[in-house]
């Protein structure tokens, strides 16, 4: 029998979908986002609580999307109707998919916003703007970006051309040629910077920062954000992976290729914080800065020290990189899910996400200036995508996609996907895809919840 393709094409190997998941996982969640919400919650304890996220819920769901997608060759709302006929249950599983697309924009609006901000700062840093700055200075620059709505609206356009431009190249020429191109060097530029950082006399009190574990200092609002940020981290929940997936090698190792993506958009994340904190100690200012982190105290670092125009500016070209790859992966599944049902033509459907997510994008930036007054749940627009997706919408799609595939996909389908005999490895997995995946993330909601209501 000749192997299923998807109709949009295929990775040429194992490896280039391990990257192309990579490019995904890896992102402003790894180097914006990690660092400030690691230092708003205290350090140690949060990345401890991270790490188990990753390893009992993240990866067994990672495991779970790839092996829906990959089966049935299909975008996530497609696939996800096909793998629930094949075993006998529902057509209507298809809304999983339905609430990843909506995810993905929400996500999407937001992330263009932030990446727009490292655009400007690429070109801040290029052009010398930062040297010598102190850090007054440099929160009235940061604050005065966010209350420039036509600056904002510059970048943030460009930044969804830009990735408009590779995803309606397809799987081959857009998605898997920025792939080869951008990786490697965003794993170069995360060395370089990282032998910077401890150049600074200061690595220590990063190292320790990150890794000593002082439990007492723990939330359950951190375990919640920890969560959340595991499946955000590994793109999880929304269907990314999954379209991913689908276009991946029949012969690879599930298991395998998953543990290495895991693997490498956790070593990123940690590596991004052994280069950001020992800088912020350097300079003696406060890692609990918030989503500023990045964008105020970095740039006076980088003022002040030797070679720091030229780090500077590979710092934010990294993070463009990582935002760019990611971004492609949030535009993806609904790209393909337009192409298969209504044939349309994959420029026409990335021009009409496109200009979707470029609407959205507009009252996430407004957030910051002409929509400030604008709140939902006592949050602005900004604050309130970024708490829907990442804490909300992604572990709920992670709930269900763990409970179709540990309860309705049949086993045998299973096994013969994971090319795994019933064998301890087997089993490990799926103990944590019935149960420990869901029951843990049902329960860090259900808490969360009562304690809002609770007061
Ligand atoms: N994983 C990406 C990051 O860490 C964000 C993302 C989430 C991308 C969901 C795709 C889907 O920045």
């Amino acid at each position: 029998m000749q192997e299923k393709q998807s109709i949009h094409g295929a990775w040429a190997n194992r490896w280039i979908f391990i990257l192309a998941a990579t490019g995904s996982a890896v992102g402003l969640g790894n180097i914006w986002k990690f660092p400030y919400i690691t230092g708003e919650n205290g350090g140690g304890a949060f990345v401890l609580v991270y790490l188990v996220c990753i390893l009992l819920v993240g990866v067994p769901i990672m495991m779970g999307e790839v092996l829906v997608g990959r089966r049935a060759r299909q975008s996530p709302i497609n696939a996800m109707r096909e793998i629930a006929v094949e075993s006998g249950h529902s057509a209507k599983w298809s809304f999983v998919g339905i609430m990843g697309v909506l995810s993905g924009f929400m996500i999407f609006s937001f992330y263009s916003v932030v990446a727009g901000w490292v655009l400007h700062y690429v070109a801040g840093m290029a052009s010398g703007d930062f040297v010598g700055i102190g850090s007054e200075d440099a929160g009235k620059v940061f604050n005065g970006l966010l209350g420039d709505w036509k600056t904002l609206l510059i970048w943030h356009s460009i930044f969804v051309v830009m990735v408009m431009t590779v995803v309606a190249g397809g799987v081959n020429k857009g998605l898997e040629r920025a792939t080869r191109i951008m990786m490697p060097a965003l794993f170069v530029l995360l060395l370089v910077l990282l032998g910077y950082s401890m150049n600074t006399g200061h690595f220590g009190a990063g190292w320790n920062f990150l890794f000593q574990f002082d439990l007492s200092k723990l939330s359950w609002d951190a375990v919640l954000v920890a969560l959340g940020h595991s499946f955000f981290t590994l793109s999880l929940g929304m269907g990314a992976i999954m379209a991913y997936g689908s276009y991946m090698p029949k012969k690879a190792s599930i298991s395998s290729t998953v543990l290495t993506i895991a693997g490498m958009d956790t070593l990123v994340a940690l590596i991004a914080g052994l280069a950001i904190f020992p800088i912020v100690f350097a300079n003696g200012m406060d890692p609990g800065a918030g989503p500023g982190l990045m964008f105020v105290t970095l740039p006076v670092a980088f003022g002040q020290m030797a070679g720091g125009q030229i780090f500077g500016f590979l710092f934010f070209v990294l993070i463009a990189v990582a935002a760019w790859t990611s971004a492609i992966s949030l535009m993806e599944p609904a790209a393909a899910w337009l192409v298969e049902t209504f044939g349309m033509k994959r420029s026409t459907s990335c021009v009409l996400l496109a200009l979707t997510v470029w609407g959205l994008g507009i009252m996430a930036l407004g957030s910051f200036n002409f929509m400030s007054d604008v709140t939902f749940f006592g949050m602005n627009t900004f604050d309130f995508l970024d708490f829907a997706t990442a804490n909300i919408m992604l572990p709920l799609g992670g709930i269900f996609i763990s409970l179709f595939v540990g309860w309705f996909v049949k086993k045998r389908v299973n096994l013969d996907e994971l090319a795994l005999e019933e064998n301890g490895l087997f089993y490990t997995w799926y103990i944590s895809i019935r149960f420990i995946a869901p029951v843990a993330v049902s329960i860090i909601f259900l808490v969360n919840l009562y304690q809002k209501i609770a007061g």
